[in-house]
């Protein structure tokens, strides 16, 4: 899915954002209460996470790997070697994640890899099973999107599983923008 546009450079002149300020490959763009726009206030404030005992890291400062390997495997991600983690998080712009002060463990976590002016992809966008349905997947994806708009970044792209579309839509997302189709390298294509 993407926030209204496409990873490719150039972008089709259809998908090319105008400004900064009212990029064209972003959705909401056109709406004065844009979730993204720099006043919209976040669905939850930090002082409101803070106060509910979730603190919001925006370094991986602190992040313990096999924590966060925890996490992705509970929600149905592969374990991954935390040597790779870690290689991929210094190759990672920008990243969000919440510790839960009572365990100092992460319960929600996203990040974002990119080119740091154009484009940007948003990957494992995962929230602990036992914290889902209270806001922080939502919280999370919030401000790393609007850090990444503040920042002039307005391509954004993310994939989404069909049963997880409905969670990124309001946040902004949207899947095939003008029939533009995503396509990945497959090692399961057939040989001609
Ligand atoms: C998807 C995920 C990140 C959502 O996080 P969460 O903290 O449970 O979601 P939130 O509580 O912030 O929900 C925010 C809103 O999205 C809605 N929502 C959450 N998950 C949804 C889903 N799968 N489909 C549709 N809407 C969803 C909530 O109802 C809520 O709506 P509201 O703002 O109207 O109240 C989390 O469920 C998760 O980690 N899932 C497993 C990993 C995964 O699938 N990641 C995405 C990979 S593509």
């Amino acid at each position: 899915m993407l926030l209204r546009g496409i990873t490719s450079t150039p972008l089709p002149s259809s998908l090319r954002f105008q400004t900064q300020t009212h990029p064209r490959n972003v959705a909401v763009s056109s709406q004065t209460q844009s979730p993204f726009s720099p006043n919209y206030p976040l669905s939850i404030s930090d002082e409101s996470l803070d106060s509910r005992g979730f603190i919001l890291r925006r370094t991986a400062e602190g992040l313990n790997l096999d924590d966060l390997n925890t996490v992705f495997v509970a929600v149905g991600f592969p374990r991954r070697d935390p040597e790779k983690i870690r290689v991929a998080l210094d190759h990672t712009d920008s990243l969000l994640w919440v510790e839960y002060r009572k365990t100092r463990r992460p319960v929600a976590f996203a990040r974002a890899t990119g080119d740091g002016v154009f484009n940007a992809i948003i990957w494992d966008v995962v929230v602990d099973p036992s914290f889902q349905g209270i806001g922080l997947g939502k919280a999370v994806m919030e401000r790393l999107v609007k850090e990444l708009l503040e920042r002039g970044i307005c391509n954004i792209a993310l994939y989404s599983e069909p049963r997880v579309l409905g969670f990124y839509r309001p946040l902004g997302f949207v899947a095939d923008p003008d029939g533009i189709r995503g396509m990945v390298y497959s090692r399961k294509q057939k040989k001609k």
